[in-house]
């Protein structure tokens, strides 16, 4: 078969379109923070991952705005060449501060950090020990390396030492990990893994990407909750969600961040940050830490909803943070429901395979601080009707 004919003859997206189910690609005309205008209604937002509901600050408006029209609206190079500016290094000294770490490198998407710091720190002889249910951007980052890799059950510590136990005393070892699993709103063993990790000689890299802004005191991430700042040798982190802007960053060692500044591909051959976007992180970092309030009401909007889909006897999994998954099972009863709660007028994000395992399809619910009690409420009350038409349904498998 040509590549072509395969694209031709690939049917499945085509399907469900056909059948009116089809949910992605849905095309926002304006967004209001916590509500979106979508084929001209209003849909109440459940499905950003804009946890400090920073995206329309007037701060970070002002500062983005700002800085557009001081460098232009693209840096049209890489960090490596033309394309750093003060403004990246100015980020970087900040990010290092809040992250406690010696310093700081700052890529263009969070993707791209997991690529470049994965690929760029691991060799022939060196092995990455990869959870099962890590993001794809690190299953990619393990693809591109050329060092063997060892993907292990989710969360069992068990099977980690023994992986690492497999393998030559002296070989250099990388344990990667979600800090906050995406699909699931389950917090990683940290304190587990460090100890792991340190007995056997590996370092550890945690992917901060929905724990920054959400998870410690001052919102430094999953070290910071657990504390074990100093313990946690590499964190990365992306701004596509609590910093409201786009750009990733790792940070660790100077000498580590050196030799990926001089190694990590999608560093050097990509073009860096825009401006704008530098600016908005940077606003956002400041609003963050002298609004700790927003964190607080985080964490409130998350309790009630999760209370209030456990008590309309949802399953949501184990999930212990603002992401919260509503599981369903099959494909078919999820894009129902997701359709249902959308013509109702609540935004969720349909998860299917290979995001998730076979059979394992949900809605993904995340949580915002700019959500008010009643935005919370009608959502619930959305969940309640919806299930209980289901439940009417008597479809094979019931999520409610
Ligand atoms: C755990 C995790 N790591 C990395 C990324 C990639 O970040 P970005 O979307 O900023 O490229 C994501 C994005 O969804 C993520 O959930």
């Amino acid at each position: 078969m040509t590549l072509f004919e395969k694209c031709r003859t690939y049917t499945t997206a085509r399907e469900v379109m056909a059948s009116g189910y089809y949910p992605y690609f849905q095309p926002i005309e304006a967004s209001y923070d916590t509500e979106v205008l979508i084929r001209g209604e209003r849909k109440l937002m459940f499905g950003s991952n804009n946890y400090l509901g920073l995206t329309h600050h007037p701060r970070v408006l002002a500062a983005a705005a700002s800085a557009l029209e001081r460098y232009g609206s693209g840096c049209t190079g890489s960090r490596f060449l033309n394309g750093t500016l003060d403004l990246h290094e100015e980020l970087e000294g900040r990010l290092a501060r809040f992250l406690g770490k010696e310093e700081a490198l700052v890529f263009s998407t969070g993707f791209q950090t997991n690529l470049g710091v994965i690929a760029g720190l691991t060799d022939r002889d060196d092995h990455i020990f990869s959870d099962q249910l890590n993001h794809a951007s690190i299953v990619d980052g393990c693809r591109l390396s050329q060092a063997r890799v060892h993907r292990y059950p989710h969360g069992d510590l068990d099977a980690l030492r023994l992986e690492l136990e497999s393998v030559p005393s002296d070989a250099g070892k990388l344990i990667v990990t979600d800090g906050v699993f995406s699909m699931d709103g389950t917090v990683a063993d940290l304190p587990g893994i460090l100890e792991v990790a340190e007995s056997l000689g590996a370092e550890v890299m945690v992917d901060d990407a929905h724990s920054l802004g959400v998870l410690g005191k001052k919102g430094a991430g999953t070290a910071e909750h657990f504390g074990l700042v100093e313990r946690t040798p590499l964190v990365m982190a992306t701004f596509s969600k609590s910093l409201a802007s786009i750009g990733g960053v790792v940070a660790g060692p100077e000498e580590v961040i050196h030799y990926l500044k001089h190694h990590a591909r999608s560093l050097i051959f990509s073009a860096s940050m825009p401006p704008a976007s530098v600016a908005t992180v940077l606003a956002a970092l400041e609003v963050m830490e002298e609004e700790p309030q927003r964190r607080e009401q985080l964490w409130r909007n998350t309790r009630r909803l999760q209370e209030g889909l456990r008590g309309l006897g949802y399953d949501i999994g184990g999930s212990e943070t603002p992401i919260v998954p509503v599981l369903m099972g099959s494909m078919e009863q999820m894009l129902w429901v997701w359709k249902e709660v959308f013509t109702a007028g609540v935004f969720t994000n349909p998860v299917t395979p290979p995001a998730v395992p076979e059979n394992s399809c949900r809605l993904r619910l995340s949580l915002m601080a700019t959500h008010t009690d009643e935005q919370v409420d009608f959502a619930l009350q959305v969940f309640e009707d919806v299930g209980r038409r289901l439940a009417a349904l008597r479809p094979p498998e019931s999520g409610a």
